[in-house]
């Protein structure tokens, strides 16, 4: 099989598991390869909005159960449970800005800089991120890029996934910032994700043809 080939065929391989196999469990490996590649993804500037959760607190899924009602399947028998946070402090006078670019990235970091200028521009102007929830839903978006890689990185280790959007976002908040897992100044939930292997058989894609999709503009 050709590169062009297997890329295809796991794409094909991953979807959205409803009934997983409580039994088996993810190898530590295979568990640290997932979480490296979620590391290792794009964000806008490289400032990593994001944080990734992964809950093994029976209690706390529990207490999560009700408001996470499209999480009920992966609850009741996927080996790994994440909620991954997106950054709510990423305004240029943010602490965390100053620590990406001078401890991460390695470069000196002012407000008062042309980097810093440029970085108001893009969100003032370029993209209009002058509300707190526009500012969160540009660092929410960005944490579909590490979720999709993550499931990505799965399918091609044989591990089922699921998505998940479906809970009620301030009902969760309030119950993981009850839990202390984040302060909830800096941090909200953006989405879920769960791990495991399915008990089903992996259901056949329905998309739309190719020519819906993609266009050329010339
Ligand atoms: C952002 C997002 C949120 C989703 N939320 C849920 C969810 O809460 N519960 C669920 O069972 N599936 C959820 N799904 C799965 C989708 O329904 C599924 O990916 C889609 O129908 C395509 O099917 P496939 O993934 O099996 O190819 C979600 C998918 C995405 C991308």
């Amino acid at each position: 099989m050709d590169k062009n080939e297997e890329l295809i065929n796991l794409a094909h391989r991953r979807y959205a598991t409803k009934k997983y196999d409580p039994n088996k469990h993810i190898t530590d490996k295979d568990w640290a390869t997932i979480m490296e590649v979620a590391r290792l993804s794009p964000s806008s500037m490289g400032f990593e909005p994001w944080q990734f959760l992964l809950i093994e607190n029976k209690d706390l899924k529990q207490a999560m159960y009700d408001d996470a009602w499209g999480a009920q399947h992966s609850f009741d028998g996927a080996d790994k449970f994440v909620v991954i946070l997106a950054r709510k402090d990423m305004d240029v006078n943010s602490p965390h800005i100053k620590h990406m670019s001078e401890d991460v990235q390695g470069h000196p970091f002012d407000v008062h800089s042309a980097f810093s200028k440029k970085i108001i521009d893009f969100q003032e102007n370029d993209f209009q991120l002058n509300t707190s929830r526009e500012l969160f839903d540009w660092t929410s978006k960005q944490t579909y890029i590490p979720l999709a890689n993550m499931m990505s990185a799965a399918a091609a280790l044989d591990i089922d996934s699921c998505p998940i959007e479906g809970f009620n976002r301030a009902n969760i908040d309030r119950i993981l910032a009850d839990h202390n897992a984040f302060d909830p100044k800096k941090w909200g939930v953006s989405v879920m994700v769960s791990f495991g292997y399915r008990d089903q058989e992996i259901t056949p894609k329905k998309r739309q043809p190719m020519e819906a999709v993609y266009r050329v503009i010339k």
